[in-house]
C-alpha cells in the first residue's frame, strides 16, 4: 500500500515460487495478475518465477499452458512481445508437495546467489497441505534467510479456531511473523482501501459514522458463479468459511474501525483487531436468530438454466454445505453499540455485486408528518466494491410543484476517472509481497478473532445437519435471511 513502510531488500533478485501452479487459483488469479503487473511495467527485471506442480511437464509444456491461460489478454499485437518477456521469467519444476526431495531440488534451483536474494513461496494449494509444505520448506532450509524469504498463505487460514491456532504454531516454529503473508484479496480491492480515505480524510463523513446517526450496516458479496470445479474444496468449506469468516469480516472491520494513529501495518491491524474483539459473542441458543444458511437449487441466471448445488460435479446428492450465509453482529463499543451489521454472501445469485450499504436513521423530528411525505425513506450511503467501484449518497430533495413531495437523488462519485486504471486486488497484493509491505495482509490475531466470532455458528451448523434452507439459483437468497432484521423497516438492499 503506497506510503507504508517497505523493506530495504527490494533491489535484490527475487524468485517467486508458486506451489500448486497448475491449480485453479494460479490459473484464475495469480498468472493473470503477474502478467498484468508485467504489462504495467511493475515487475523488476531480476524477478524470476518458478512453477511447481506434480504434472510430468517440461518448461516448454508449462509455457504453452501459460499462453493458453493468458490468451484472452493478448488482444493487441504489442502484447506478444510482452508475453515473451513474461514467459522468459519462468522455470518449471516437477515436484510433489509431500516429497522432501522436491524441496531440495527447489533449493538447488534457487541457490545461485541465495545469500543475497529473496524468495516468495506462494501456497496456492489446498489448505490441508499447508502444514506439509511449511515443514518441508524448513527441512530444505528454505525458511532462511529469515529477513528475505516469505511465505504467502491463502485463506481460509485453518478450518476453525483450533486448526487455525495449530497452523499458526507450525508456521511460527519455522518462520518469523515478518515472513508470513496471510492473504485476503478483498483487502487489495481499490474500494476497500478507498473506504479508509472516504472515512478518515473527509470531515463531513466521520462525525456521522456512529450509532447516533446510523441505523444499520449491510455488507453483501453476491456472486453469480457457482462452485466451478472446486467441489473438493468448497463442499468442505461452505460459504461461511470461504467468504464470511474472511472477506466479509475484513470489510466489517474497515467500516467499523477507529482511525489508526498512522498508516502502518501494525497500527491498522491493531484497530481492526479491536473491532473483532468488540463483537458480541453469539450464544449457542442465539445462533438461529443471528445466522442463516442456505443452498442453491436449480434456476436461471442471465437466461441460462443452471443446476442446483447437489447436482454439481463431485458434490454428494445429499450435501448440506451452505452456498449462502448471512449473519447479524453487534459491536459493543461506544461508536457502534446497538447498530446491527448484517452480512450476507452467496453463490448463484443474480449477478456479481459487492456492496457496503449504510442506512442512516430517520430524522428525529417528524416535520413532514401531515404531508404526503409521511413515510420518507432514510438516507443511504452505498459503497460499491464490484463490479463498479463507486460511492453513492442518497438524499431527499423537493419535487418541483405545489405539493410537498420529494424525490431521492443519488450523488454519485465514481472512484475512478475515465482515463484512470487501477491495479486489481491480486496485482496490488503480489506487488506488496514482493516489496515487503504487510499492511494489507492479515495478522494472526485478526484471523483468530474472526474465527472466535464465527465459531459458535460453525459449531452449531456442524451439529445441526437435518435442515438447510434453499433458494433458486438466480435469486437473492432465501426468504429466511429476512428474519435477521431487527425491525420491520429494514430490508436487504440489492441495488445501487
Ligand atoms: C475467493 C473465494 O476467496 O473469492 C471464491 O474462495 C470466490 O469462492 C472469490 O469466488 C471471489 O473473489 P472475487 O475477487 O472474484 O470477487
Amino acid at each position: 500500500m503506497g506510503g507504508a513502510k517497505m523493506d530495504q531488500s527490494q533491489n535484490l533478485p527475487c524468485s517467486f515460487v508458486i506451489f500448486g501452479a497448475t491449480g485453479d487459483l494460479a490459473a484464475h488469479k495469480l498468472l493473470p495478475a503477474l502478467f498484468d503487473l508485467e504489462h504495467a511495467g511493475r515487475l523488476a527485471d531480476n524477478l524470476s518465477i518458478i512453477a511447481i506442480s506434480r504434472r510430468e511437464w517440461t518448461t516448454d509444456d508449462w509455457l504453452e499452458y501459460v499462453r493458453s491461460i493468458l490468451k484472452n489478454k493478448l488482444d493487441q499485437p504489442s502484447c506478444q512481445a510482452l508475453l515473451e518477456r513474461f514467459l522468459a521469467r519462468f522455470r518449471y519444476l516437477r515436484g510433489d508437495l509431500k516429497e522432501v526431495d522436491s524441496y531440495h531440488a527447489l533449493a538447488a534451483d534457487i541457490a545461485p546467489g541465495s545469500a543475497c536474494s529473496r524468495t516468495v513461496f506462494y501456497l496456492a494449494i489446498r489448505p490441508a497441505d499447508f502444514v506439509t509444505v511449511i515443514k518441508n520448506l524448513k527441512v530444505a532450509g528454505l525458511n532462511e534467510p529469515r529477513g528475505m524469504n516469505r511465505v504467502v498463505i491463502e485463506k481460509p487460514f485453518g478450518e476453525d479456531l483450533e486448526s487455525a491456532q495449530v497452523l499458526n504454531r507450525v508456521l511460527h516454529q519455522y518462520f518469523d511473523e515478518e515472513q508470513i503473508y496471510r492473504i485476503d484479496h478483498f483487502l487489495g480491492k481499490e474500494t476497500v482501501q478507498n473506504l479508509l480515505v472516504f472515512r478518515f480524510a473527509n470531515t463531513i463523513i466521520e462525525p456521522l459514522w456512529n450509532r447516533n446517526f446510523i441505523d444499520h450496516v449491510q455488507i453483501t458479496v453476491a456472486e453469480s458463479i457457482g462452485i466451478e470445479k472446486r467441489a473438493g474444496y468448497y463442499d468442505r468449506a461452505g460459504a461461511l468459511r470461504d467468504m464470511l469468516q474472511n472477506h466479509l469480516m475484513q470489510l466489517l472491520t474497515v467500516v467499523a474501525m477507529e482511525p489508526p494513529p498512522a498508516l502502518e501495518a501494525d497500527a491498522l491491524r491493531d484497530e481492526k483487531v479491536k473491532v473483532l474483539r468488540s463483537i458480541r459473542p453469539i450464544a449457542k441458543r442465539a445462533v438461529h436468530a443471528h445466522a442463516v444458511r442456505a443452498q442453491y437449487t436449480h434456476g436461471n441466471i442471465d437466461g441460462q438454466s443452471v443446476v442446483g448445488y447437489q447436482q454439481e460435479e463431485n458434490v454428494e446428492s445429499d450435501s448440506i454445505t451452505e452456498t449462502f450465509a448471512a449473519a447479524k453482529f453487534y459491536i459493543d463499543n461506544w461508536r457502534w453499540r446497538g447498530v446491527p451489521f448484517y452480512l450476507r454472501t452467496g453463490k448463484r445469485m443474480p449477478r456479481r455485486h459487492s456492496m457496503i450499504a449504510i442506512r442512516f436513521k430517520h430524522p428525529p423530528q417528524q416535520l413532514f408528518r401531515e404531508t404526503p411525505l409521511e413515510s420518507i425513506d432514510p438516507n443511504w450511503v452505498l459503497l460499491s466494491i464490484q463490479p463498479e467501484e463507486s460511492m453513492h449518497m442518497e438524499i431527499h430533495v423537493k419535487q418541483p410543484g405545489l405539493d410537498m413531495n420529494t424525490r431521492v437523488i443519488q450523488m454519485n462519485a465514481s472512484f475512478l476517472r475515465t482515463d484512470e486504471q487501477t491495479l486489481g486486488a491480486y496485482e496490488t497484493l503480489l506487488l506488496d509481497v514482493i516489496e515487503g509491505d504487510r499492511s494489507l495482509f492479515i495478522r494472526f490475531d485478526e484471523a483468530e478473532w474472526a474465527w472466535r466470532v464465527i465459531d459458535p455458528i460453525l459449531k452449531f451448523w456442524t451439529v445441526e445437519r437435518e435442515y438447510i434452507a434453499t433458494y433458486p439459483a438466480g435469486s437473492w437468497g432465501p426468504a429466511e435471511a429476512n428474519r435477521l432484521f431487527d425491525s420491520d423497516d429494514q430490508v436487504w438492499r440489492n441495488e445501487l
